[in-house]
């Protein structure tokens, strides 16, 4: 089996990335965690993910228990005293769609973890993509004050973004992810296998992402990635093109990336750089402040790194009008997204031709991530490399009002 395996150096969790390495999964739950060894396993998939993937999970530990039990039968393994007991695990399912992602759903799975048993000393196991994490990392966050996660992201997005990093939360009704906690997953398990059953929306969903870590290497490279990567093992000669690369080593390029920016800001702490911090977890949010928008006006048509995507773009026509950056770097943005075949799709689904600019300046006011200003708060390339700007309203609409013209 070819994979990559990325021991974290501060608190982010190991990642797994490969063809097939759900298989490791047991190693992981019977490596004994800071609460003991676990003698109980809660296995959480969203509803739609396709069957098998939950049950090569399921088969990793059952497998496990039963070499261990056959150990346990063994004399010699008996009197060495090495063989371990089963671990008793059961399926949970939780329902997927962004109006399920709610205190409801995580108050249902915490009564019936309850109701399984489930102590401190266990481990929850996600399986799903960014929606599930989500949940099941927020549960795991304040189930007994805290019990060990691990994520099996079984999305492109997920695997790239939304699983790595403790980021969790849930939705209220008046707006996205307004509940939540950091909550590190003991490790994270990118199968590739799992994504042979992917939507291909759900795949360009994750190149968006993909591309935008593209268009935030240079900014971290200066701020010190290389070192990151050789300590972690990661080769940062191939960061320059990402989308050469194969997809298991695209996918460990960006967990690296975003390991690098997470271990420098754990906590989105502060909008700004500080002596001992280089980078701002808000780099992370490239491209976001009209992808959030865009996801609204379209009610949710365009995919989220979709969205991104023309975020990108826009992001890039913003810092060029405000003479933040040049005509080339505006026109490697748009390269960024043809290499991932990124475009005619995206730009598509985001067209806002019967929406007013000034609807879409109020949606990025709302956006939570905004620094307390009048302004609107970017994320935009410019001398410093990527940073957080405050631009002016009339700006934005300068803007916005010619890159409407472009994409209608
Ligand atoms: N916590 C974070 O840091 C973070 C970051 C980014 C996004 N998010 C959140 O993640 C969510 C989006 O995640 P997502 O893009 O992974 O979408 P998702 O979890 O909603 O999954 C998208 C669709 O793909 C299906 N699916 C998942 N895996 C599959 C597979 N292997 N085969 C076939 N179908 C499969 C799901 O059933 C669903 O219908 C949002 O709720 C967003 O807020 C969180």
């Amino acid at each position: 089996m070819n994979f990559i395996s990325i021991a974290e150096k501060t608190n982010s969790g190991n990642v797994i990335i490969g063809d097939g390495v759900v298989s490791k999964l047991s190693d992981i739950i019977y490596a004994e965690n800071e609460n003991g060894t676990p003698s109980r396993v809660a296995f959480v998939a969203g509803e739609n993910i396709p069957v098998e993937t939950i049950d090569r999970a399921i088969s990793s530990l059952t497998n496990a228990n039963k070499s261990n039990s056959d150990k346990a039968t063994s004399n010699t393994y008996k009197a060495d005293n090495v063989y371990k007991d089963a671990i008793t695990y059961k399926k949970f399912t939780i329902k997927e769609g962004e109006k399920n992602k709610n205190l409801q759903a995580v108050e249902k799975l915490s009564e019936e973890l309850c109701s399984f048993g489930l102590t401190r000393a266990d481990v929850i196991i996600s399986i799903g993509g960014g929606l599930v994490s989500d949940i099941v990392g927020f549960c795991a966050s304040i189930y007994h004050r805290g019990v060990s996660v691990i994520n099996i992201a079984t999305t492109l997005l997920a695997q790239v973004d939304a699983a790595i990093g403790g980021k969790t939360a849930v939705n209220l009704k008046a707006g996205k992810n307004l509940v939540g906690s950091f909550h590190q997953p003991r490790a994270i398990i990118c199968d590739t296998e799992a994504l042979k059953t992917l939507p291909e929306e759900e795949l360009k969903n994750g190149f968006g992402e993909i591309s935008k870590y593209q268009l935030i290497a240079d900014t971290l490279i200066s701020n010190g990635l290389l070192d990151y990567f050789s300590e972690i093992n990661l080769d940062g000669s191939k960061i320059s093109n990402i989308h050469s690369l194969n997809l298991n080593e695209q996918i460990a390029i960006c967990v690296g990336m975003k390991l690098f920016v997470v271990s420098q800001d754990e906590k989105e702490s502060s909008q700004e750089k500080t002596r001992e911090r280089q980078v701002s977890r808000t780099i992370l949010n490239y491209g976001h402040t009209l992808a959030h928008a865009l996801e609204v006006v379209t009610k949710f048509k365009i995919g989220h790194g979709q969205a991104v995507a023309v975020g990108l773009l826009f992001a890039a026509e913003l810092a060029y009008d405000l003479g933040r950056i040049s005509s080339e770097r505006v026109v490697e943005h748009y390269q960024a997204l043809k290499a991932f075949e990124l475009m005619a799709t995206e730009l598509e689904l985001a067209r806002f031709d019967k929406v007013e600019e000034s609807q879409i300046v109020e949606l990025m006011k709302r956006d939570k991530k905004r620094v307390k200003s009048d302004d609107i708060v970017f994320v935009l390339d410019g001398e410093n490399g990527i940073e957080q700007v405050k631009v002016k309203d009339e700006a934005v609409v300068a803007t916005l009002k010619t890159f409407k013209a472009k994409i209608n």
